[in-house]
């Protein structure tokens, strides 16, 4: 054992545990963090502390009990103001970390289907309980299902590259639904009662209007007997399921390669009621879309035959739909993505 040296053990016979107790007390007092307890803790209970020199020192009875007396009272001082500065840190953090269950949470984004897409399906269901099918076309189309089958004039200018989008000279991305009529046609034999939806592509410059691509549905009926008087039926019915039972239909003529006569459909217009304002461009009618009876030619191209069978077609956009019926003045906000737009829908 080293011997101690002799001004430690001076100092030792120095304690004045009157004095030793005030300071702890105070430091105690000021020790406001579970650290400061520790430290005070070193200084006056530690190893090295005057007070445990001191009492291995102890020489005599009176001593030993005054200084045990003061590390007890010490050991206590510590304990309870170390169990005090928790219960505060416990008191503080209660309170500034508390979840208030009444507070209104934040609200998550939640997604749901686009417009298109809604309009897509209603359109879709409105035919399948008319006894339709469904069909998917193709996007890639060759110009014989695009354009000749459809009756397309030699010099059409639909067939020109500066309105059509060609892969190669006999390749297209198809300029409507409508040649999946012609693959349906060829697929099956009468009845045809079908539907057909998707995108289409255009040599457009984008403006409030227009744009390179876009959504339409085509429809097909074929069958024995099948007049005008149907086609105006169905689209009168079609119109009121997508724009409201109290609208009225107007029908006028119109051309199109692939059917004769050709009719485009107008829905009096649901904002004003007929009256006039500039969804309408104050006419009270806007139009929906095109339509006919498909013209012979499209049958012997499928091998149907002419004398037996009538039907009708429509094609119309889904964009225009949307636009119309919700008033929104410019179709390129449909594909901007702005949740705020579409989140109204
Ligand atoms: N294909 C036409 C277009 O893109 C729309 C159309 C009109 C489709 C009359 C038809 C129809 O089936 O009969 O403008």
């Amino acid at each position: 054992m080293q011997r101690r040296p002799e001004r430690d053990l001076a100092r030792v016979a120095a304690v004045d545990a009157a004095a030793l107790e005030r300071d702890a007390l105070a430091a105690l007092a000021e020790a406001e963090t579970a650290d400061d307890v520790e430290r005070v803790r070193v200084e006056y209970l530690g190893r090295k502390s005057a007070l445990k020199l001191a009492l291995r020192e102890v020489r005599d009875r009176e001593t030993g009990i005054a200084l045990n007396t003061l590390r007890e009272t010490l050991e206590a001082a510590i304990d309870a103001r170390e169990a005090e500065l928790s219960r505060a840190e416990l008191d503080r953090r209660l309170t500034e970390e508390r979840v208030d269950v009444t507070m209104p949470g934040e609200r998550a984004l939640r997604g749901h289907l686009h417009l298109i897409t809604q309009i897509r399906r209603e359109f879709e269901d409105i035919f399948l309980g008319l006894g339709y099918t469904v069909v998917d076309g193709r996007e890639v189309e060759t110009t014989r299902y695009n354009f000749d089958a459809l009756n397309f004039p030699p010099g059409h200018p639909s067939r020109s590259p500066l309105q059509t989008l060609f892969l190669d000279d006999e390749t297209v991305l198809r300029t409507e639904t409508s040649p999946a009529q012609i693959r349906t046609m060829e697929a099956q034999e009468p009845p045809v009662y079908m539907v057909s939806l998707g995108r289409v592509y255009r040599r457009d410059t984008p403006d409030a209007t227009h744009s390179p691509t876009f959504h339409q549905a085509e429809g097909l009926a074929v069958d024995e007997g099948i007049t005008l008087a149907d086609l105006l039926g169905t689209l009168d019915y079609l119109c009121k399921q997508l724009f409201g039972s109290d609208r009225k239909t107007d029908f006028r003529t119109h051309h199109f390669p692939f059917t004769e006569p050709s009719v485009e459909a107008y829905v009096s217009c649901h904002l004003c009621d007929g009256s006039g304002c500039t969804v309408c461009r104050h006419s009270g009618w806007i139009e929906v879309g095109g339509s006919g009876m498909v013209d012979p030619n499209l049958f012997e191209f499928v091998g149907y035959d002419p004398e037996r069978y009538t039907g009708f077609a429509f094609g119309w956009g889904l964009e225009r739909i949307a636009v119309l019926r919700h008033g929104i003045p410019d179709l390129r906000e449909l594909w901007r993505n702005d949740p705020r737009l579409l989140g109204q829908f």
